[in-house]
Formats: structure tokens, sequence, C-alpha cells
């Protein structure tokens, strides 16, 4: 079995987001839609989870957001060169199955990561309504591995494309004419609890991909845990996906930033040692 987590392609897709295929027989040939993988890059690297967006021929992808220290550093990584650690695929698959009508949102890198979801629902003959929304519009990633869905809309926040304004307004004006049975909303955690907001409304089941702060990412450390009802879960093997409209956001969107000091300074350490961040 091929297991080299070679970089076998790198594409940069948009400032700042870059798409890697590695050679990994072991993640391609067992991922499903939703699940996801974590890297270690070099010998004293942190786990950076990443979601799985797609698999062909032993190689898997992932769509990577330069957000820090770690993340910046692996988009620095080109084809040819190795990711020393994978781990995966993690975490409970996305619940596909035939519900009827589907309405899919995806938001900045969240745009990539639910293409194999909507696959999946198209696979089992959904009709699938799909949301994406981005900054602008240089953001739409891969907007042509869309053509199968029914409607496509677009927002930007800037109005360059689509919609001008977020994705949980697009949600609601879609809402008050069309019955769903289900959606997803995946994409920054703003996001994620403003179209979650909407789904109660609604009274529509909404799941969505919590992007805890994850070290093993095996149920060991705790790290990733969240307060879904009153109940406490680890994102790492009980999600990532959970219904949005029993998140406690509140909890969620704290522990998200409980790092924010130390992660600035990684940063701004590693970005005078390496200099201006000139491949993203
Ligand atoms: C299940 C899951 C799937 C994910 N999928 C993707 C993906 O497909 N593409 C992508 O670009 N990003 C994804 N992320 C987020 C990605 O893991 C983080 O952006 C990355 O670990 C940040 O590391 P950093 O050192 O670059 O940034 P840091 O400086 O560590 O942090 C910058 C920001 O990222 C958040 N963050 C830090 N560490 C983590 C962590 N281990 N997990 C989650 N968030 C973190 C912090 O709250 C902070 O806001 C996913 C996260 C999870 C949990
Ligand atoms: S990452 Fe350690 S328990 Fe989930």
């Amino acid at each position: 079995m091929k297991t080299s987590n070679l970089i076998v392609e790198k594409k940069k897709l948009a400032y700042g987001i870059h798409m890697f295929w590695i050679e990994n027989e072991l993640v391609a040939n067992n991922a499903k839609a939703g699940q996801f993988v974590i890297f270690r890059i070099h010998e004293n690297g942190e786990r950076i989870p990443l979601t799985i967006a797609g698999v062909k021929d032993g190689t898997f992808r992932v769509i990577v957001k330069a957000v820090g220290k770690s993340t910046y550093e692996l988009c620095r990584f080109e084809k040819g060169d190795k990711i020393i650690d994978i781990v995966g695929p993690l975490g409970q698959p996305s619940e596909i199955k035939n519900y009827g009508n589907v309405l899919v949102i995806g938001g900045g890198v969240g745009i990539a990561t639910i293409i194999p979801i909507v696959k999946e629902l198209k696979n089992h003959r959904n009709r699938v309504d799909v949301i994406l929304a981005a900054r602008n519009k240089d953001y739409f990633v891969l907007e042509e591995e869309f053509k199968e869905v029914d409607n496509l809309y677009f927002v930007t926040n800037d109005g360059s494309r689509g919609m001008k304004g977020y994705a949980h307004e697009m949600m609601e004006k879609l809402l008050k004419k069309k019955k769903y049975d289900i959606s997803w909303a995946i994409g920054p955690s703003l996001m994620m609890k403003a179209c979650s907001e909407v789904a109660k409304k609604y009274d529509l089941k909404i799941w969505v991909s919590l992007n805890a702060i994850m070290v093993d990412g095996t149920g060991m450390c705790g790290g990733c845990r969240v307060r879904i009802s009153d109940e406490l879960k680890y994102t790492c093997v009980d999600g990532p996906e959970f219904d949005g409209r029993l998140v406690d956001w509140e909890s969620f969107n704290t522990r998200l930033i409980q790092y924010k000091e130390e992660e600035k300074l990684a940063l701004e350490k590693y970005l005078e040692k390496v200099g201006e961040p000139t491949w993203l």
C-alpha cells in the first residue's frame, strides 16, 4: 500500500489558499465525506487538522488556508515534498442519504470542504441547492466542481459577485420561498452560528463542521471538547459535524480564541525568521 505522503500536485487557488494532492492509499481508500486528517509537517510541528476534500487514484486532497504559523509553513510546501506524519481518516462521516431537498452552504475555505458532501448527496439522488459565500469574487475556489447541483447561489461581502451580504441572509431568502428537508453549513464559525440561528427559526436541521482546536484527534486529550445541548462532546471522535442548533456557540468561540496571543507571537517570530510570506 502506497503511503509515501508525497505531495504529487500543488496549486494556489487564491491568495493564501492552496490545494495539495497527497499520495496515501490508506487515507484515500477509506475516506468518507465529512472526515478529516491531521498533519504534522516536521519533527517539532504542531498538529494541523484538515478536511479531506476529495480522493482519486490512491491520493487525497486538502485545501489549506494560511491563518497562522503552521498553515503558513504548510503553504510553503511544494510538489515533491513529503508530509512527515498523516493520521486519518478521522471523525464521523457525514450522514448522507436520500432526504429530498437539501441546502448546502460553504463559506471561505468551507467552499472546498463541502465538495465531497455535495457529491455524495447527489449520488443519493437528492435535489441539492448550494450557497457559496466569500469575502469577494476571487475566493470562489473550485467553482467548476459544483456543476451537478440544482441551483447555485453566490454571496460576497463586498457585492463583487452575486448577492451582497452574508451567507445566512441568502439562506433566509431561500427558506422564505422553498422548503428544505435538511441543510449543511461549513465555514467560519460566525457564519455557521448565524446559519444555525436561521435554521432554528425555520425548524430546519443543520449540520455544521466544528473547527475546534485539536491535539491528538483521538479523544484522549480533551482539547476539542464542545458543549452540545447539555452534553460535552469531543469534536474529533463524536464530530466534527453536529446539529448547529444545539451547539453552545459562545463557549465554542471562546475556546477557539484562547491561544490568540501565543498564536500571534508564533507567527510574528516565524515571519521575522523567513521574511515576507511571498509564497502565499
Ligand atoms: C476537523 C477540522 C477540519 C479542518 N479543516 C480545515 C481545512 O480543510 N482547511 C483549512 O485551511 N483549515 C482547516 N481547519 C482549521 C486548521 O486546522 C487551522 O486553521 C490550523 O490548525 C491553524 O494552525 P496555525 O498554526 O496555522 O494557526 P494558529 O496560529 O494556531 O491559529 C490561527 C487560528 O486558527 C485556529 N486554530 C489553531 N489551531 C487549530 C487547530 N488545531 N484546529 C483548528 N483550529 C485551530 C485558532 O483558533 C486561530 O483562530 C480544520 C480544523 C478542524 C478541527
Ligand atoms: S483532539 Fe484531543 S480529544 Fe479531540
